[in-house]
């Protein structure tokens, strides 16, 4: 990239498929009865570990003409795996997959990438033990770790008691091979996509709203699920860093399709909006129970806002791409609450503010918060090789970062972390560089 000949971005771009939905996708269709065809699938190094541990699991997938297809055996479909199942660098993966195999009457060894092996995973273990499965944790807390699924499992209410997805998650894909009630109550509203695919495939449960703003949801096992075709929609995480890639690079216009505007994930852009992005949201049509629409965003003058600690597990994957976007506007931007951050695919309070102030952007951290001097108008220049800590999220960030740099950034892995979400980044953005 020639950095004086980049004006601004320019175009129209159909977002890849969503990281998170392509796991459940695969997931989900395995647990099904019958054949699936998914489509806008994420061809992702995350993703594709998914889809190897099912193969090493017994389910036959393929890829035709695009579409990945999947024939599923049931929730008590797994068979006994002949090696370890190898989750990269996927938090997800394993997470999800310890929840689907704890059920099944198999013996199973998890691994991970340096990153992942250094995540907290007992988090999950936890209540996948209580209700029969017995595991073995590196340290009582990491991968490496073993999993000895039950026959008796047992119908319990669990309260999580953080907010996350990947709990609520590995409970749900557990609780569908149990006889009897499970009730799982989360304190705040996750990611929903577990269940809204479920409800697209026909699975009766309940699903209450509580006071906390969290839920409430009942289900009453083990289901036989009927497989359904399956289309992924885009990825609003993706996304995110076209949408302030747009709005920080002056006399931009882009415009996003095919994008999920699911409401646990689209919180960012809100907050661009408050801060004084020109963004217009059009919803067109479901798929797949998700709700996709239309992203268009104009380059804007920004400005910094405080970012309360009770929006933290709406924005969890976009705080690196938002403090790029608070570097950029004019004052302070105050990130609180971020605690959750520490235990991401790189303790990301350390890496975002490391990025920071490769390009030399004032910022100070305070426990779990983040204060980001926006430096709205002077030159970007980018002083050091980034250290990325293998993450994507900071990758990308920087990248993103360095459209406007008067000067080239180097990532330290060459962007090769960029594959974990987001492979055809570099094509994404060319498209839209105009001179
Ligand atoms: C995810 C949930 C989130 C998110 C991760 C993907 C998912 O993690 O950060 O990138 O697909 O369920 P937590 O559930 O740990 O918050």
């Amino acid at each position: 990239m020639t950095k004086q000949k980049i004006k601004k971005l320019n175009g129209t771009l159909k977002i890849i498929g969503d990281k998170s939905i392509s796991h459940r996708a695969l997931i989900l269709s395995s647990i099904s009865i019958g054949k699936s065809e998914i489509s806008n699938l994420l061809e992702s190094e995350d993703v594709l570990s998914t889809v190897n541990i099912l193969k090493d699991l017994g389910i036959k997938i393929l890829k035709k003409d695009q579409k990945w297809i999947v024939y599923g055996n049931g929730t008590n479909g797994f068979i006994q795996p002949k090696k370890a199942l190898d989750c990269g660098n996927s938090g997800t993966t394993a997470r999800l997959m310890l929840g689907a195999v704890s059920t099944n009457p198999i013996y199973c060894t998890f691994i991970g990438d340096k990153s992942l092996s250094s995540r907290p995973m007992r988090r999950v273990t936890n209540y996948l033990e209580n209700i029969g499965c017995k595991v073995n944790l590196t340290n009582k807390e990491n991968l490496p770790l073993t999993i000895k699924g039950s026959r008796i499992n047992l119908p319990l209410i669990h309260k999580i008691s953080k907010p996350s997805a990947q709990i609520k998650s590995a409970i749900i894909l557990a609780a569908l091979n149990i006889h009897g009630e499970t009730t799982i109550i989360e304190p705040k509203q996750t990611r929903d996509h577990t269940e809204l695919l479920l409800k697209y495939l026909k699975v009766n449960y309940k699903n209450q709203k509580i006071n906390s703003g969290g839920r409430k949801l009942i289900f009453n096992g083990p289901y036989e699920i009927k497989s359904k075709n399956l289309h992924v929609a885009g990825d609003p995480s993706s996304a995110a860093f076209i949408v302030v890639g747009a709005l920080i690079t002056p006399n931009s216009k882009v415009k996003l399709l095919n994008v999920s505007l699911n409401k646990t994930r689209i919180a960012y852009l809100s907050i661009l909006k408050k801060m004084g992005g020109k963004i217009k949201i059009k919803k067109t049509k479901i798929r797949s129970g998700e709700q996709l629409g239309t992203i268009t965003i104009s380059a804007s003058s920004l400005k910094g806002i405080t970012i309360p600690a009770k929006l933290s597990p709406y924005l969890i994957d976009e705080y690196p791409i938002l403090s790029i976007a608070a570097s950029q506007a004019k004052g302070v931007t105050y990130m609180k609450g971020l605690d959750e951050l520490r235990h991401k695919e790189s303790d990301r309070i350390k890496s975002i503010v490391e990025m920071l102030k490769s390009f030399g952007v004032n910022t100070k951290i305070k426990k779990n918060d983040i204060k980001i001097y926006g430096s709205e108008s002077k030159e970007v220049k980018c002083n050091k090789t980034i250290k990325v800590y293998s993450d994507h999220r900071i990758a990308l960030s920087a990248s993103i970062l360095g459209i406007i740099s008067s000067n080239s950034v180097k990532l330290d892995d060459g962007g090769k972390s960029m594959s974990t979400s987001y492979p055809n980044f570099k094509n994404d953005l060319m498209k839209l560089i105009t001179n």
